[in-house]
């Protein structure tokens, strides 16, 4: 049977440059069927209790929890919003806390972060990489891509260093698939 990855990019945005990064990531990947996911194709309301303790859980979001339990692997670009996820995300990501503390079901996950600005969505990524792991994540490795717009071209990382490193980060993943 060939493994299954999910990429997602952590993003509601139709142009989203996280979404790019984890599509291209995902597709180096060699002998794997990649699941390409859009927030945008989860109708999920905003988390909140009330909203929860009067509707139940949303059936989108039993649909998100399903795909991730039959995957093998996921390959997540998050997008940093003033420091942290984007509004879409951590709701979605708060919705499928809900039903299983084990959002990431222990599958090996490739973490990373690009944004257009010299930081390459640091802070949000450090976030991510110090709770995942708490939520079911095995991180085999993280990689921030900084100056999006720079440093990326439809064929892929431009900065030779970077590329490497990516590539690096690829094969342990693709490793512990
Ligand atoms: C509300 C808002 C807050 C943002 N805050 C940050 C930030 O804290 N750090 C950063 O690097 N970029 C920030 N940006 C720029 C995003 O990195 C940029 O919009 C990027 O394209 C988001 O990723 P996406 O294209 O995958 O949605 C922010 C953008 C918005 C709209």
């Amino acid at each position: 049977m060939m493994k299954k990855v999910v990429a997602l990019g952590a993003s509601n945005s139709k142009k989203s440059i996280n979404k790019i990064l984890a599509s291209f990531t995902a597709n180096q990947l060699e002998g794997v069927e990649v699941l390409l996911l859009d927030l945008n194709d989860f109708d999920l309301p905003l988390y909140g209790i009330d909203f929860e303790n009067e509707n139940g859980i949303p059936e989108d979001a039993r649909r998100l929890n399903t795909i991730l339990e039959e995957t093998d692997g996921v390959v997540v670009s998050l997008a940093e919003h003033n420091g942290s996820y984007s509004a879409a995300f951590k709701s979605a990501y708060d919705w499928l806390s809900r039903i299983d503390k084990k959002v990431w079901k222990g599958n090996p996950m490739l973490l990373m972060a690009t944004s257009p600005g010299g930081r390459g969505g640091a802070t949000v990524l450090n976030a991510a990489m110090a709770t995942f792991p708490r939520m079911g994540a095995n991180v085999v490795a993280s990689f921030s891509l900084p100056s999006f717009g720079a440093n990326f071209s439809a064929d892929g990382i431009v900065n030779p260093e970077l590329r490497d490193d990516l590539n690096q980060k690829i094969k342990l993943f693709q490793e512990a698939l």
